[in-house]
């Protein structure tokens, strides 16, 4: 019996070492914005940093996982024998074209994955980003699975099976609540028309599903939120109540997340793994009265959510939590980014690349060597344990 209890505890060890989830973070070029007065801004500003300096920083910063928006392929190919694996997307624009055609998903991936893949760990395809936010300019919506479809089987095509496909949502034109999380579920009709289809396919394909998660957003739109709950802090009475499951939150990124898991749960898909593509809190900028966009807080986010992921505990409703997440975004950028981040400065680095927090991003490989160790401590010892039990109770026995 003693030694069960050992060997329980030794598998609940081993969950937890495997499980930490990979912290990333995301490199968008601002040479690449669409617009005609992004572009004329960027223009006008410094350029870009080459790509050997953004895998440099990201290598100093011990950070081993990016996602990279724009797919640039200097950029990929920058990350050349190094240990970062990306995260590559694929632009909305495109998807119509490689919907139709499968040989133009197979020029895609000639031009973006083929001339770098292996050296370049290229580790995950999002064919699209928040596709359906788009629907107010373009509707890109009925494109999205006929594209995975048609780049997964390029991939396979070209005898490359290890790199998995995907899209990726924005929780807000996705999920319809995050309050409380168990009452959350996809919005409709795109719930039943484009996900559970998707959810399907990445089951099928061992993929993960992927969501840009702001916990920044959600707080803006309700002034009940305490922000120190959005941002991590403990107090006291810093914490709600899922009163359906009997759950206590402690931070918004955990219910968002939850929220996320119930609603694949409600569709049947709960144990696909969740990447959040993007999170973060911006610095500065933005729209007037964005007070909270400042520099501590931005910290105080930074330093709580990796301080969360490393911890192991998961979320309240899933022991493993979320798989990986990418903090947006690595460098302030003098136009913001793009329009969709309006001006904010969400850069990890301030535009000279200079640090701008003092948060350790590395993924905690010394916990990891030292979880091994201390769980073969518990394995040798629950053996013995369990040895000594055996012939003890021979010896009754007899
Ligand atoms: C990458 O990882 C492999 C095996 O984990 C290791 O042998 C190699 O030295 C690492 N390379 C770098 C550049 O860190
Ligand atoms: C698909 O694209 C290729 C390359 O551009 C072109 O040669 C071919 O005609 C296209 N096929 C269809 C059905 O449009
Ligand atoms: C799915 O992924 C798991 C874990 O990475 C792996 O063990 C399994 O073989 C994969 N299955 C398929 C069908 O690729
Ligand atoms: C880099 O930029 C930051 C913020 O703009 C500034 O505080 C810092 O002095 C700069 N460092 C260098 C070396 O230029």
């Amino acid at each position: 019996m003693a030694s069960l209890l050992f060997i329980s505890l030794l598998l609940s060890f081993v969950a937890l070492t495997s499980s930490l989830p990979s912290i990333g973070v995301t490199y968008s070029s601002p040479s690449t914005t669409t617009t005609a007065a992004a572009a004329a801004a960027a223009a006008a500003s410094t350029p870009p940093p080459p790509p050997d300096k953004i895998s440099t920083a990201i290598t100093a910063l011990k950070i081993h996982a990016v996602r990279l928006p724009d797919a640039d392929p200097s950029l990929i190919k920058a990350f050349a024998f190094t240990n970062t694996s990306l995260f590559l997307s694929i632009p909305n624009p495109l998807l119509p074209a490689i919907a139709a055609n499968r040989s133009l998903a197979l020029a895609w991936l000639y031009k973006h994955v083929l001339p770098f893949y292996p050296r370049s760990k290229i580790a995950l395809v999002s064919v699209g980003n928040a596709v359906l936010d788009s629907v107010a300019e373009e509707d890109f919506t009925p494109y999205l699975l006929p594209a995975i479809r048609n780049l997964h089987l390029a991939l396979h095509e070209l005898g490359i099976k290890k790199i998995p496909v995907s899209t990726t949502f924005s929780f807000f034109s996705t999920i319809t609540t995050a309050f409380p999380p168990s009452s959350a579920e996809f919005q409709q009709p795109a719930g039943d028309l484009i996900l559970k289809p998707l959810l399907q396919f990445l089951e099928d394909t061992n993929s993960s599903f992927l969501i840009n998660l702001y916990p920044y957003n959600l707080y803006r739109l309700n002034s009940e939120i305490p922000v120190g709950f959005a941002l991590f802090q403990d107090y006291p009475f810093n914490f709600r109540d899922d009163l359906v499951t009997g759950v206590r939150y402690f931070n918004l990124f955990d219910m968002m997340a939850d929220a996320v898991l119930t609603s694949m749960a409600v569709m049947g898909y709960e144990s696909i793994p969740v990447v959040v593509a993007e999170t973060g809190w911006p610095s500065g900028g933005g729209e007037a009265g964005e007070v909270e966009a400042n520099e501590a807080y931005a910290e105080m986010y930074l330093r709580g959510l990796v301080r969360h992921l490393k911890s192991g505990i998961g979320t309240p409703l899933k022991k493993d939590g979320v798989a990986e997440v990418y903090v947006y975004e690595l460098m302030d950028h003098e136009n913001g980014g793009g329009d969709k981040q309006r001006g904010r400065k969400w850069g990890i680095l301030s535009e000279n690349m200079t640090r701008k927090y003092n948060v350790d991003m590395s993924d905690g490989a010394k916990n990891s060597g030292f979880m091994a160790i201390f769980t073969a401590f518990i394995f040798v010892f629950a053996t013995v344990w369990g040895i000594f039990f055996a012939i003890h109770d021979l010896g009754v026995g007899n």
